[in-house]
């Protein structure tokens, strides 16, 4: 946690900054180790205060011992005012992307003595590369996720309703150890299958259909995310052409992972396969993303703002989907760890299409 400080300090100073208040939850706990659901890190040269309400002071002196924990009087703006002045904070930095409208109001009419300071990556740029502790809470999460997948496969079938197998891959998840999920699980079966975010609905999966599971649990407070598609009977002729060509996308961008191309390089590969078989307007989203305590997170890799060098550490998704409204679409998604010369695949489930006949 200390390196994770001194990473931010070396921010602060090359921002000509005093200080920065910490109010994200994810960048809150990154730094501090605190879980709680409220409360804001303070952090100047030389102090770390962690500032939280009467719900919390316990939990936070057990899980940030190298913070000082600062009981909330009033208000968060209330307590601010006190140690912004003890501390001769001039230019306050604060979260951008996390601050409200209304909080930045409220809070720079309060305390009203520094300079409020909008920041906007700071702390995310520090998380983009994991440390080992790290990769190994991903690693598990994904074990997890894998080992309930592979126990609820042989039961998608005709007949069964998305939200069923939906509710049995979480049960499984959750027996497995993993304390929650990464987000709603996406089972999107037949027609819905082209909705590249199709959560699991009430629609009963039919013969012919193809089905696709994105899925992704926390452990240690990280995601993974995978995602298989598979079919129920056999699919018409074009889905298996649509499926072949999603899955040669797929291993030529995981091909191209390693510290040095940027996510706009990667995404390319993926999409010239895909633009070449004729499907180029059907994949429509970026290749993948990052992934840590968020599920979402940089780097990018994408045909848009992706320019930043993929380096050896960074975990990304590489998930490319071809989506043909109306009728079915195909998404294949591993989760990988950039290394030097290549990458390390964490999601295990065969990418050869599997079918689940009657
Ligand atoms: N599950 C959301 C995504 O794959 O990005
Ligand atoms: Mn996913
Ligand atoms: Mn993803």
């Amino acid at each position: 946690m200390n390196e994770r400080l001194d990473a931010l300090r070396t921010g602060i100073r090359d921002r000509g900054l005093d200080a920065m208040l910490i109010t994200s939850p994810d960048n809150r706990r990154y730094l501090t180790g605190f879980t709680g659901s409220a409360g804001a890190a303070l952090v100047t040269a030389a102090e770390a205060l962690l500032i939280v309400d009467s719900r919390y002071t316990e939990q936070a002196a057990a899980q940030a011992g190298h913070c000082t924990v600062v009981p909330q009087d009033r208000d968060l703006p209330t307590t601010l005012a006190g140690r912004v002045g003890e501390l001769e904070i001039g230019r306050l930095g604060f979260e951008a992307e996390h601050v409200s409208v209304h909080n930045h109001d409220r809070w720079s009419r309060a305390v009203q003595a520094p300079e409020w300071v909008p920041v906007t990556g700071l702390v995310e740029d520090i998380r983009i590369v994991k440390d080992d502790g790290e990769l190994e809470s991903i690693r598990r999460a994904a074990r997890i996720a894998d080992e309930a997948f592979a126990e609820i496969l042989p039961t998608v079938r005709a007949g069964r309703s998305e939200e069923e197998i939906a509710l049995d891959l979480e049960f499984c998840a959750r027996r497995l150890g993993a304390e929650g999920l990464s987000f709603p699980l996406i089972v999107a079966s037949g027609e819905r299958s082209a909705l590249p975010h199709g959560r699991a609905s009430e629609r009963r999966i039919r013969e012919g259909d193809l089905v696709t599971f994105d899925y992704g649990v926390v452990y240690g407070g990280y995601c993974s995310d995978a995602t298989r598609t598979v079919a129920v009977g056999e699919p018409e002729p074009e889905a298996r052409r649509v499926y072949e060509t999603v899955l040669a996308a797929q291993r030529a961008a995981l091909d191209a992972v390693r510290a040095g191309p940027t996510g706009f390089a990667v995404d390319a590969v993926a999409r010239e396969i895909i633009g070449d078989a004729g499907y180029g307007e059907y994949f429509g989203h970026g290749l993948g993303h990052g992934l840590g305590l968020a599920v979402h997170e940089a780097p990018k890799l994408s045909y848009k703002d992706a320019d930043e060098p993929l380096r050896a550490g960074m975990v990304v998704t590489v998930e490319p989907g071809i989506y043909l409204p109306g009728r079915f679409g195909v998404r294949i998604e591993d989760l990988v760890i950039v290394e030097e010369g290549g990458a390390e695949v964490l999601t295990t489930p065969t990418k050869e299409l599997v079918v689940n006949r009657p």
